[in-house]
């Protein structure tokens, strides 16, 4: 059964600043069967790039799509936090944020071994920024990004061109 996901997804103009269109998948996630059969379609996809170690989630969006990934597929998810939020040592990563600014990200040092398969989710793909620094903080670690899977792709922002190289999944495009 096909499912229209785009149903769940409201559009915000001009949030959280003027010119830009908010898409909002509280709704998406608010609802069991929606919520699942994103989660289904992106452990497919998963499968579909071999073995998979782990799941990467950026918080905090990341960690509301890669957590029930995790769990069907049978492994951890390892957060990526933003800064000064994890007690033990990390790899850090700064990176810019759409709105404007810079923003860092890390991962505990131990969480990623040399040579793990590693899927990174996120809800949503805009200008590629958050997931090139959750890129590198993967593989400071030794880590190998098999797969990127979002619930949204922005076009216009071009996110993908910032994971040139690296497979990326999208459920929906805007
Ligand atoms: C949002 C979203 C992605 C990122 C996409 O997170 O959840 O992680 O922006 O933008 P980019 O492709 O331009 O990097 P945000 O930083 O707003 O944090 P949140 O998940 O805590 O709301
Ligand atoms: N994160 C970055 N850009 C966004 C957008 N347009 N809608 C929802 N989340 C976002």
């Amino acid at each position: 059964m096909t499912f229209d996901f785009h149903k769940y997804v409201a559009s915000i103009p001009d949030f959280p600043e003027a010119g830009v269109i908010f898409r909002d998948l509280t709704p998406l996630m608010g609802d069991g069967a929606a919520y699942a059969a994103a989660t289904d379609a992106i452990v497919a996809y998963a499968k579909a790039q071999g073995g998979i170690d782990a799941v990467v989630g950026p918080e905090s969006r990341g960690f509301i799509v890669g957590g029930p990934v995790a769990y069907k597929l049978g492994v951890g998810l390892i957060p990526a936090r933003k800064a000064g939020k994890l007690p033990r040592p990390t790899v850090k990563q700064d990176y810019e944020l759409e709105y404007g600014g810079i923003n860092t990200l890390e991962i505990h040092a131990d969480a990623i071994k040399p040579g793990d398969r590693v899927l990174i989710t996120d809800d949503l793909l805009a200008t590629g920024g958050t997931l090139q620094a959750t890129i590198k903080l993967v593989e400071k670690l030794g880590g190998i990004v098999v797969g990127t899977a979002f619930l949204i792709e922005l076009d216009a922002l071009h996110g993908r061109d910032k994971l040139a190289g690296y497979d990326v999944f999208a459920l929906m495009n805007y």
